[in-house]
């Protein structure tokens, strides 16, 4: 139970005090990212009143159907980070390029050297039946040392996030960041528009009771994958098994659950999504930052997702992620597909 009534801003800022070197350039990006979100929270709270669902029928480059409120949250953010200055670039999953910012957004006397990537609005398939949905994020440091941004500032490894978050919109909105030292949760007090602490430095149980996979997968899966779900529901007191199954399918939603009582995240490749389903950049490695800040851990199956080096924006990744004594067993399954 956290005691002291910490806003998220006083919260960001004492810990960016402790590095005398910090310029307060993230302090103040995250706390753009926070106000974006209250602003996508109301919305979303709003939706089911003013008609703001429903497809616009187009589709993203993924080539899925994009409902407003995806377009929404994504043009709210892109707008606060452009004027925010301190950002070079922002890359986002409804996007198909990186948008580098022109010069006129930058600060005269700094350089903007983040690069932010976005998935502006997560579970988006959930928004019509009031289920909980999110946002998730994550900043890198520029590498080039001046000029408009590039693929390569964009395309760096997981290792090198500087900071990652996601915000739940759900029976209240959680906003969950790490700087690099510890798993922080805030909820959202409506009345006064602020994130409040909640949750001070998270911890995610080693071993778990629970997993969450889209079962209806199953035949598409290789034997490793099958083999460890059925592993999973044999009876054995001494190993929790069976396991409960808990599958929201928003990935934001599903994560976070388990970050609090433990649980185990799957994604894995399947017959028809060769490299899995979700996004390496903007799914993938913010929430393998936070579960690996929060003593857990993520994996493709064959190696930590933050080590991986990303070829392009869009790159799928299959996903082990959660509970560290969880992932590793089913690490260990799919080696032997
Ligand atoms: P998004 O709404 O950003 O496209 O992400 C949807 C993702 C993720 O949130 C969720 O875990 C997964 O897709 C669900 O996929 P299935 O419907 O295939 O289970
Ligand atoms: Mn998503
Ligand atoms: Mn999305």
């Amino acid at each position: 139970m956290v005691k002291k009534f910490t806003t998220l801003y006083r919260h960001i800022i004492d810990e960016e005090r402790k590095i005398p070197e910090a310029t307060g350039q993230l302090s103040d990006l995250l706390y753009d990212i926070a106000l974006a979100c209250k602003v996508i929270s109301l919305e979303v709270n709003r939706a089911g009143l003013i008609d703001i669902l429903g497809f616009t029928g187009q589709e993203n480059v993924q080539g899925e159907a994009v409902k407003k409120l995806d377009v929404y949250a994504n043009e709210i953010l892109t707008h606060v980070m452009r004027i925010g200055g301190h950002a070079c670039a922002i890359c986002s999953e409804e996007d198909e390029n990186f948008i580098p910012f022109a010069d006129q957004y930058f600060k005269q006397d700094i350089l903007n050297k983040y690069i932010v990537h976005f998935d502006p609005l997560d579970g988006s398939s959930n928004i019509d039946a009031n289920i909980s949905i999110g946002t998730i994020f994550s900043i890198y440091r520029r590498v080039s040392k001046n000029g408009p941004a590039t693929l390569e500032d964009c395309l760096q490894s997981g290792l090198r996030q500087v900071a990652a978050g996601y915000v739940v919109y759900g029976s209240s909105t959680i906003m969950v960041y790490t700087a690099g030292k510890g798993v922080h949760g805030f909820t959202l007090d409506p009345s006064v528009g602020e994130f409040l602490l909640s949750y001070e430095n998270m911890k995610i149980p080693k071993k778990s009771k629970t997993y969450s996979i889209n079962e209806g997968n199953f035949s598409k899966w290789n034997d490793g994958v099958k083999n460890y779900i059925n592993f999973l529901k044999e009876n054995d007191k001494e190993t929790s098994r069976p396991y409960t199954s808990r599958y929201v399918g928003s990935l934001v939603a599903d994560f976070h659950r388990n970050l609090l009582y433990g649980g185990i995240f799957l994604y894995p490749a399947d017959e028809k999504n060769k490299n899995g389903k979700l996004r390496l950049m903007y799914e993938a490695n913010p929430l393998s930052m936070i579960v690996e800040q929060a003593g857990g851990r993520a994996t493709n199956g064959i190696k930590r997702i933050v080590e991986i080096q990303p070829t392009e924006l869009h790159q799928r990744t299959p996903l082990l992620i959660g509970s560290e004594e969880d992932v590793l067993i089913a690490e260990k399954f799919l080696e032997q597909k």
